[in-house]
């Protein structure tokens, strides 16, 4: 079995990778740095640039504009990583806290290096429940707004925001986390009060008015798992049937290192695929820190107990399970050649939402490059899946 094989000689392919890889690692960094860029040399020079692994799928990573003053971050972004998305700048508290009043100055900002390293922007999100001014469709008592009110609002943002990024951004995750847990269907949002249940086919034609050239995507977490993936399949089809285009199903990617299991990975991926939709993995990450007790930011000392195991770095048996998760749903991916695209959650572990979330505080290591920005094992299992697969 090949994984098998790969992660046995795991040490090995490390250093044949180092070795074979440096001198073009090298070079393909300095030509990605390109324009704009500072001369700050390769923070990883043992890494080959992630992303010219593979010509199947676009590899991608969320960041902070802000990061982007660490000129060894910069450098470690332009070099792997061909499609950007904005980690917060562009959610709708960024970018219309107040009613009226547009901020895009950060999000411009990672545009703008974007453009400057010929880098493709994925745009995230213009409705969400989360991260929204209350403004958008509630009344101060936090009561729904009437339909047509929410309507304009939605309208009037999505027009605004997609209208300011038109042929800036390659696509939108027009509508983020709208499918319900729990419940039959939709997500008890304040949209779904104020407007409805069509208030997702709403939100596409409005972007889909404001930037008609924009790839639009449906975007939700868990929606691979069995519990959720019918009500997604539903949605998405609602969304085709009533005319809107759609160009993806956006499939987060929040996996732990036990969960959940390729195979039900694969079975929602298929759903989607077989109903005749593009793929992107969207908001890949892979927690290795255990998640139990009853979770949430908020735990108290007493509940953290035993939840930060890993604070002086990963054992290697745990980094060893890492690379192999890694490789395992790597393979996964390549097995569809309608999954197009795969983002990560973050540059490196240091800057990753895991380590604050669902515990604030802790020390996650869940991306492909530590603290230090250094590839890890699952760096280099990834590269050699993708190269494997050309
Ligand atoms: C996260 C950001 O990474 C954090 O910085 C922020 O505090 C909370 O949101 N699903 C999504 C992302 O769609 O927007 C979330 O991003 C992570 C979960």
């Amino acid at each position: 079995m090949p994984l098998v094989r790969r992660s046995s000689r795991f040490p090995l392919a490390v250093c044949v990778h180092a070795s074979r890889f440096v001198g073009a690692a090298a070079l393909a960094g300095c030509l990605a740095l390109g324009a704009g860029a500072s001369s700050t040399s390769d923070p990883n020079p043992d890494a080959p640039p992630l992303h010219r692994a593979t010509d199947r799928v676009a590899i991608g990573a969320a960041l902070s504009p802000q990061d982007l003053d660490d000129p060894a971050l910069a450098a470690h972004v332009a070099k792997h990583f061909a499609v950007l998305t904005p980690g917060n700048e562009m959610k709708p508290d960024a970018l219309q806290r107040e009613q009226g009043v547009f901020t895009f100055e950060r999000a411009d900002r990672l545009v703008a290096f974007a453009q400057a390293h010929g880098q493709d922007v994925i745009g995230h999100t213009l409705v969400w429940h989360s991260q929204a001014p209350k403004w958008l469709f509630e009344d101060e008592n936090g009561d729904p707004l009437p339909r047509d009110i929410a309507l304009d609002n939605m309208r009037e943002h999505i027009h605004a925001v997609a209208g300011h990024f038109r042929g800036k951004v390659k696509g939108w995750d027009v509508v983020n986390e709208a499918i319900s847990d729990g419940g039959p269907y939709l997500r008890d949002t304040p949209a779904l009060r104020a407007i409805g249940e069509d208030y997702v086919i709403k939100a596409f034609q409005f972007a889909h008015e404001a930037d008609p050239d924009a790839e639009l995507y449906f975007n939700d977490y868990n929606i691979e798992r069995e519990y959720k993936r019918e009500k997604a399949l539903r949605l998405v089809e609602e969304l085709r049937d009533a005319g809107c285009r759609i160009d993806a199903v956006g499939i987060q990617g929040h996996w732990l290192l036990g969960a959940p299991g390729l195979e039900e990975i694969e079975a929602g991926v298929k759903l989607f695929i077989d109903a005749g939709f593009e793929v992107h993995i969207t908001e890949m990450d892979v927690d290795p820190l255990p998640r139990r007790g009853r979770g949430g930011a908020d735990v108290t000392a007493v509940e953290r107990e035993g939840l930060d195991p890993y604070q002086d770095g990963l054992p290697p048996e745990v980094q060893q399970q890492l690379a192999t998760r890694y490789a395992e749903l790597f393979e996964l991916f390549l097995r569809h050649p309608q999954i197009t695209r795969v983002t990560f959650w973050g540059t490196d572990d240091g800057r990753s939402w895991l380590n604050y979330f669902p515990v604030r505080g802790r020390t996650n290591h869940p991306l492909l490059f530590d603290r230090e920005l250094q590839p890890k094992p699952a760096f280099f299992e990834v590269v050699e899946t993708l190269q494997d697969a050309r």
